[in-house]
């Protein structure tokens, strides 16, 4: 989306980010929560903190590249740069885009407790935050850890004794299927929300945060397609491999 900038002057901030919810997050970036600043124009936040307007676009434009890959690309990458794409994510996820939804959550003020779901939403989003951060941890410190591991002892299982033992000892098969059968971890968050529908939502801040919170539940999903159908479909094949291979050299022995 190409943005106009030449009228950008004297808007207010509320109506920027009525028109683009994703403006709340660039001002964010330059430390001012625009929940603060409805009735200011955009020139004058910008003279009060400093800031070239161009930036404050130009970070705004920046959020419309995507440096995602598509799934097609990754089906046919090595099972490193697959498990090294989700990583990344990962820590997008932790890192940039949790932390903003979950201040712009805990900032919702008072007034907003017209919504039934206001103390239900404050009380559930640092829940889903623990779980969702466990669930990472966990692949990344085991799931992600024991394929590398299969990875690298393809075709060279003269190492293989250790390998032998942590096969015996996890499960990728139970693994694969606990994770493509289990509920997105949004779901809670999703039945609150009604789907992230806007069709009542007045107050803007919580519009921001609907959106945000819908747009996370997509990349989430596409996230989570491709550990189920091609990371693990993938780590399940090298471990049949990295099985025989050890299978044939016990024999050979
Ligand atoms: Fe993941
Ligand atoms: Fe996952």
């Amino acid at each position: 989306m190409f943005l106009e900038t030449r009228n950008l002057d004297e808007k207010k901030v509320f109506d920027l980010v009525s028109d683009d919810f994703r403006y709340a997050k660039a001002l964010d970036s330059f430390g001012i929560d625009f929940f603060d600043h409805y009735n200011s124009t955009i020139k004058d936040i910008c003279s009060q903190n400093n800031l070239d307007k161009e930036l404050l676009v130009g970070y705004r434009v920046s959020m419309d590249e995507s440096f995602d890959l598509d799934l097609e690309t990754l089906k046919s990458s090595p099972i490193n740069l697959v498990i090294e794409y989700l990583k990344h994510n990962h820590s997008y996820f932790i890192k940039n885009k949790l932390p903003y939804i979950k201040n712009l959550i805990s900032s919702l003020s008072v007034e907003d407790k017209k919504y039934e779901f206001f103390n239900d939403l404050k009380f559930i989003f640092p829940l889903f935050y623990e779980d969702f951060v466990d669930h990472i941890l966990e692949e990344e410190k085991y799931i992600f850890t024991y394929i590398q591991n299969l990875y690298h002892l393809e075709g060279n299982v003269k190492n293989h004794a250790k390998m032998f033992f942590q096969m015996k000892n996890i499960s990728l098969k139970d693994i694969a299927e606990e994770h493509l059968n289990e509920d997105s971890e949004m779901a809670g968050i999703r039945g609150l929300t009604k789907n992230y529908s806007l069709k009542y939502i007045n107050n803007l801040h919580l519009k921001v945060i609907f959106q945000e919170l819908k747009e996370f539940d997509n990349e989430l999903e596409v996230h989570s397609n491709i550990e189920n159908h091609i990371l693990f479909p993938r780590a399940l094949d090298l471990q049949d491999k990295v099985s025989d291979e050890i299978r044939n050299l016990s024999f050979l022995n």
